[in-house]
């Protein structure tokens, strides 16, 4: 059978996403963000997030399609988010998705968000023919919602969990402490810039459940609650010393801890289960330390590193329609209609 033409639909966190795939070939990838919406109240509003879908999906689904070049009615299927994310926003995909399903006639395919990510190594971002997902591989998924560790052996039938954050997000840490030094949100690419001046082995912060009682319980799990309150504390005390604060010191030491964590833990996934592979995915993966350090960690290791475009790891519609593609030819049946969104969705 040709290669499925599935329209993915994206909604769980701040982004409404609307991507077209023909299999593994990227037709069209609309994405509307409503993080300026938020910056004034430093992180994602799930009420302001769910109504701002509500305005940009329609507007988001006609450019899409128009991208794409294609009339609706030749779609083969629907894909759409169903979860894990903020739950009005998801349930305003889901019920277009389901809307637009029935309009058309065609199945639809509900998809977990995470292995979404990891289906974002299908695609080639320029709009080339695509390629498959090397497997097994570990994926190590950061972004302001969520920070996972995968082990996947199949894409569409066994995605494994391994860890995940107990506390807050790596972005979400990036964007509090931006706050704490005073720069704007989103604070990833502030800490970003700024760190780039700065000395990482100025001030040793906290790793996050890495000590040896930790990565018994915890291998795979991540904290960065204590890190913020590290650098929050550390910052208010040269404050009140009356202390200039080094801004761009903080920012890379901090980075650095963040980082280190997260790429130690990747790889001793990766070689606690001889997988010589690592993917990532996530808004965190523009962080220009993370990709330094997992090129140089992941080569010394001999570990094959895959990072997707950036407009493939941030939050799309593309990596969703891919996924759903990629069950249709693995010969799934659709979901039936009384799927809804689950904020809480395994993968
Ligand atoms: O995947 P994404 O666009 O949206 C979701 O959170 O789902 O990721 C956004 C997050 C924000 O927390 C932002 O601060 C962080 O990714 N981020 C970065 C960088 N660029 C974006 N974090 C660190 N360094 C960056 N350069
Ligand atoms: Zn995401």
């Amino acid at each position: 059978r040709a290669e499925p033409l599935v329209l993915g639909i994206e909604t769980s966190c701040d982004e409404t996403g609307i991507g077209i795939v023909r299999g593994t070939r990227l037709l069209s990838n609309t994405i509307a963000s409503s993080m300026d919406e938020h910056a004034r109240y430093g992180g994602v509003v799930p009420e302001v997030a769910a109504r701002a879908h509500l305005e940009a999906l329609t507007p988001a689904l006609r450019a899409a399609v128009a991208d794409a070049d294609i009339a609706l009615d030749e779609l083969d299927a629907i894909a759409v988010t169903s979860g894990p994310g903020l739950a009005g926003a998801l349930m305003v995909g889901v019920g277009a998705a389901k809307a637009l399903a029935v309009s058309l006639g065609k199945p639809i395919y509900a998809v977990n968000h995470l292995v979404g990510h990891v289906g974002a190594d299908l695609l080639d971002a320029s709009g080339g023919p695509g390629h498959a997902v090397e497997l097994p591989t570990i994926a190590l998924l950061v972004s302001g919602g969520h920070t996972s560790l995968l082990l996947v052996r199949d894409l569409v039938s066994d995605v494994q969990l391994l860890g995940e954050t107990i506390d807050d997000a790596a972005g979400e840490a990036f964007d509090k402490v931006a706050r704490v030094l005073g720069l704007p949100y989103p604070g990833g690419p502030q800490i970003d810039r700024v760190a780039a001046f700065g000395d990482p082995k100025a001030i040793r912060f906290p790793r996050g459940l890495t000590q040896p009682k930790d990565m018994e319980k915890h291998r795979y799990d991540f904290s960065f609650s204590g890190l913020k309150t590290a650098v929050a504390r550390w910052v208010e005390q040269r404050q009140d010393a009356g202390e200039e604060v080094p801004v761009s010191d903080v920012a890379a030491s901090f980075r650095e801890a963040v980082v280190d964590v997260l790429i130690t833990k990747a790889l001793a996934a990766c070689e606690d289960f001889g997988v010589p592979r690592l993917l990532l995915g996530g808004g965190v993966v523009a962080n220009a330390r993370v990709r330094e350090v997992a090129t140089e960690r992941s080569a010394r290791a001999g570990v094959a590193l895959r990072i997707p475009a950036l407009s493939l790891c941030t939050d799309n519609g593309a990596m969703i329609a891919a996924l759903g593609a990629q069950l249709i030819m693995a010969g799934h049946e659709p979901s039936t209609l009384s799927f809804g969104a689950d904020s809480t969705l395994p993968v």
